[in-house]
């Protein structure tokens, strides 16, 4: 059985990959990505980034996300949708020009609004805002931080969001280094109570966790960062799971690397309320990690000839064991 199967025997709603649009041509790939059995939950990794949905100011252009959102409907796959407020790859328009804060407000609930409408039915979850803090926990300076002069726009990203997607939709805060308790995930919950406090609608954190051999969060800490999000009432995922090594690859990295998989699905299957793991991909040759990290890759399940790495047999296993 494919690893989503083996993920719902084990109590999570999917297991999932990213895909990227560079290897829809390839039909290795696509046998696999769109296999509902391996993967039951899918996330766009680029499609649906703001500077390929509104490329000019309320222009609207939904190819490259409908090139995998579609495929993936007719295999019956759900999907995470990935994402309405980001700082990076956002288009020229939008970061050429100091709009204000007024003008900015109406930028967000339009974009929203149009992608929230055009996806109503098709996204489990919508990861509402990315990456807005920084490792120490203060929050990242960038286009909508500067304008607003401060957090605020989160808030109101959430509030848009309520208002536009399904009843049924989760509405996620998505971040990376938050997979221990450390000052950035202790900044998530103190964000996490505020909105609760405030009304502010959100559902769920995901955990990024883009992981290295060598110096990863233990299965222990994982549990505790999952769990205090789990405590608040929110439910979570592991949303970018990738593993990275050091080239060359060795066996011993490999071992290593299939240990972090193992342990990080355990954790999500063992906490109270972390619906789903899903992998940044799952065939090296597409993974972000290289051209971002160079001297480092390798970090996906699959070797570029689609062999199954040790990675791969750890997660199935542990998805058995439970
Ligand atoms: O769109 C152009 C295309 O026109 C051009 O031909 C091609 C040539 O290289 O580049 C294309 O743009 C690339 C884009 O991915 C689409 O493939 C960019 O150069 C490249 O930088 C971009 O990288 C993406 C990255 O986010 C951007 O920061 C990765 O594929 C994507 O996997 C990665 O995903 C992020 C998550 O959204 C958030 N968390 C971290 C994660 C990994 O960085």
């Amino acid at each position: 059985p494919g690893l989503d199967v083996l993920a719902k025997r084990a109590g999570l709603l999917y297991f999932g990959t990213a895909i990227d649009n560079v290897v829809l041509n390839d039909t290795r790939y696509t046998s696999i990505a769109f296999n509902r059995s391996e993967f039951g939950q899918v996330t766009p990794a680029n499609g649906q980034k703001w500077m390929y949905i509104e490329p000019e100011r309320n222009v609207f252009n939904y190819t490259m996300a409908n090139e995998i959102v579609i495929p993936s409907k007719k295999a019956g796959q759900i999907r995470r949708c990935h994402n309405f407020i980001w700082h990076n790859q956002l288009p020229d328009w939008l970061t050429s020009k100091n709009y204000t804060k007024a003008e900015l407000t109406s930028i967000l609930e339009n974009h929203i609004k149009h992608e929230a409408t055009y996806f109503k039915n098709d996204c489990y979850a919508w990861d509402v805002v990315n990456e807005a803090l920084n490792d120490d926990g203060t929050w990242r300076q960038d286009i909508w931080s500067n304008t607003f002069g401060g957090p605020e726009y989160i808030a109101l990203a959430f509030k848009f969001a309520r208002k536009y997607v399904s009843r049924n939709t989760r509405l996620y805060y998505n971040d990376y280094n938050i997979e221990t308790v450390n000052n950035k995930s202790l900044a998530v919950v103190a964000m996490v109570k505020d909105f609760q406090k405030r009304g502010v609608p959100i559902d769920g954190v995901g955990l990024q966790a883009h992981f290295t051999v060598g110096r990863s969060p233990t299965y222990d800490q994982v549990s505790a960062s999952i769990a205090q999000f789990n405590k608040l009432g929110l439910e979570t995922a592991l949303t970018e799971l990738d593993v990275r090594v050091a080239l060359p690859d060795t066996p011993a990295q490999q071992a290593d690397q299939a240990k972090i998989y193992a342990d990080s699905v355990k954790a999500c299957v063992d906490a109270r309320d972390c619906v789903g793991v899903t992998v940044w991909d799952f065939w090296d040759p597409v993974s972000w990690v290289p051209s971002t990290f160079p001297g480092n890759g390798d970090a996906d399940l699959l070797d570029a000839n689609f062999t199954r790495k040790p990675a791969y047999y750890a997660v199935s296993d542990i998805l058995r064991d439970d």
